[in-house]
This record gives C-alpha cells, structure tokens and sequence, in this order.
C-alpha cells in the first residue's frame, strides 16, 4: 500500500488566543485531486504553510509523500510544487529572470537546459507574450499564473496550491483548470484549495471542508453529497394524516404548505412510505425523494451566509 501523499493529525495552529486551525486530521490518497474548500478566514492558507513547513504546527504532525515534515523536508520539498498567497518574485526583474533565478536556486537543476525549461513553464501557464515584461508590471492573474510557472519548473510527485484562480478571470480559471487536470493526468497529486465550490465540483476527486479552523467534512466528492442524506416530500390534503403516519414509521416530519417533509433514513424506502401512506387513506397527489445538492451540502456544513470567522 503507498503511503497516502498527505496525512495530518492533531494539526493546530494558534496565534495568541485565536485557535485557526483546530485538531485537523486528514489524508490525501495519491493520485487523487483534493479540494481544501472553506469560507474566507476558515484557516486554508494557515494549514497550507504548515503542510509546507513554511509555519510550525502548535501541535501535530505532517506527512508529505510518507515522510514526517519538517524533518524530511530537504528530501520531500523537492519533489512538492507548491502556490501559496502572494509568491515572493522580484519586482525588477521580467518575469522570465524571475524564473531563472528561481532555477538556479535549485541544487539540481542543470543550467544548460534552464532557459527552455523556464519557456516550457511559462508557456503552460500562459505567460509567454509578456515573459520579458518586469514582474512590477503583472496584474495580480499575472502573477499568480508566474507563481504557478515556478511551481511546474520540475516534474512533481504533488502539488500543493493556495486559491490558484485567485485574482484570474473566467477564461484564466478556466486555463488553470484544465491544466491542473493534466498535471493530475500525469500522475502528480494535487492539493488545491478554494473558497469557490463550483470550482471544486469541476475538479476534484476528494474534498475536505474547512469551517473556523475545523474540518467538518472530508472524503470523496460522491461521499460528502451523500452525507447530505435524502428527504421525502408528500403533497397532500391531508397534511396531519400524513404526519401522522410519517411519525409512526419512525420519521420526523414537518407540515409546510400542504407539504410534508422528513428526512429519510438510510434503511427506510420510498416505496413503503407511499404504501403506508395510501393504506391509511391519505390522498398523496405527490411523493418525491430529493438529496441536496452540492452547494446545498456545502452551505449546511459552512453555516448559513459567509461570515468571516475571526
Ligand atoms: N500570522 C498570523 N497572525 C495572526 N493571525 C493570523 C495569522 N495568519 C492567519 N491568521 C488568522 O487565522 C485565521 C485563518 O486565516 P487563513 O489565512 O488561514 O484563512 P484562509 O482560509 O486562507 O482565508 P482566505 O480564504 O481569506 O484566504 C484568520 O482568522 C486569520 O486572521
Ligand atoms: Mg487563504
């Protein structure tokens, strides 16, 4: 078995009084791409540079690609391209120069083959018409896109990605996206985060979702829609006869409107409520089971609204 490309325990970070992150524990298998999805101020970017060693865990531990960090990072770092809020380029150099330097800074990069690999870089990120232009220069999608660049200067085993789209337009989001799909075609594994589920729901394989420093939900994309759990809905005249047989199988419905509704256990059909239903005389003009969507999904574990936490 390999050993899952990210795993937290335990991770917290506090700055003072204010815990940030709170007790995470999560795993991203390998090859999955995993989206670290929650509101503004939930805590994505604290995590992320803890994940990276770039700020020390108040408490817990990180594995990278099966290595305890921060003790393997000159081993693992290497082989992990990462993005994380506003990456440090000079101003005065073109963004090209800027990656260059960034090449070289890289023991093992051979000089040789530096300038096409720095063009290959910017060529999949989209830079390419304004690579001689100082980075003083980019709009903000402009340099996340060189900030990008610098994370694909050498093939990686994961990748770790803060807001990527951050600052892009649509067309830009939809670029980085369809390239983050062929580095995961390549075999690499990515961990992106978001505050946009639409994003995610087009992306990723897993999610985990962050909400005021806790991750209150992680798994696939198919489990966290179906943690949403089903509800039947009855239409009827007679609401109160409808309740009542609700409550004797077991469920707990509300009366709105000439509807009712209940959530539906896992190990209760729809079939036999209708049954019992018709058996007591109820006239049901309509039944139906809904689950919730994504986004219904995502706002019932995030809280109603987008309060910024802290
Ligand atoms: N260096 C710091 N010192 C004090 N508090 C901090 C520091 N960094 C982050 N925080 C606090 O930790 C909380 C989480 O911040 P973080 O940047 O991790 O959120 P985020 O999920 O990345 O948000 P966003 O979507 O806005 O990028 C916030 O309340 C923030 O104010
Ligand atoms: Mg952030």
């Amino acid at each position: 078995m390999t050993a899952p490309a990210i795993r937290a325990r335990g991770l917290t970070k506090r700055f003072g009084r204010q815990v940030a992150v709170d007790g995470l524990a999560f795993e991203v298998p390998t090859g999955s791409v995993f989206g670290f999805l929650g509101p503004n101020g939930s805590g994505k970017t604290t995590t992320i540079r803890m994940l990276l060693a770039l700020a020390r865990p108040t408490g817990g531990e990180v594995e990278l690609l099966g290595e305890r960090m921060p003790r393997a990072s000159a081993s693992v770092l290497p082989r992990v391209g990462a993005l994380v809020e506003g990456p440090a380029f000079s101003p005065f150099l073109t963004g090209r120069a800027n990656l260059s330097r960034l090449d070289a800074a890289d023991p093992r990069s051979v000089s040789a083959t530096r300038r096409a690999r720095v063009a290959v870089a910017l060529e999949r990120v989209g830079l390419t018409h304004a690579a001689d232009k100082r980075a003083h220069a980019y709009s903000l999608g402009m340099k996340q896109r060189l900030g990008l660049a610098g994370a694909l200067l050498r093939p990686r085993d994961l990748l770790v990605l803060d807001e990527p789209s951050n600052g892009l337009d649509p067309q830009g989001t939809r670029e980085v996206r369809s390239l983050i799909r062929r580095l995961a075609d390549e075999g690499a594994t990515v961990f992106v985060s978001s505050h946009l589920l639409t994003e995610i729901e087009q992306l990723c394989s897993h999610v985990g979702v962050m909400r005021a420093g806790r991750l209150v939900a992680s798994g696939s994309l198919d489990e966290l829609r179906a943690g949403g759990g089903r509800e039947a809905v009855v239409s009827t005249p007679d609401a109160g006869a409808a309740a009542t047989t609700l409550r004797r199988l077991g469920l707990a419905p509300a009366v709105l409107d000439g509807r009712v509704t209940a959530a539906l256990p896992a190990q209760t059909t729809p079939e036999s409520i209708v049954a019992a239903l018709v058996a007591d005389g109820v006239r049901v003009r309509g039944f139906a089971v809904s689950s919730p969507s994504l986004e219904e999904r995502f706002v019932q574990l995030t809280g109603e609204g987008f309060d910024v936490a802290g």
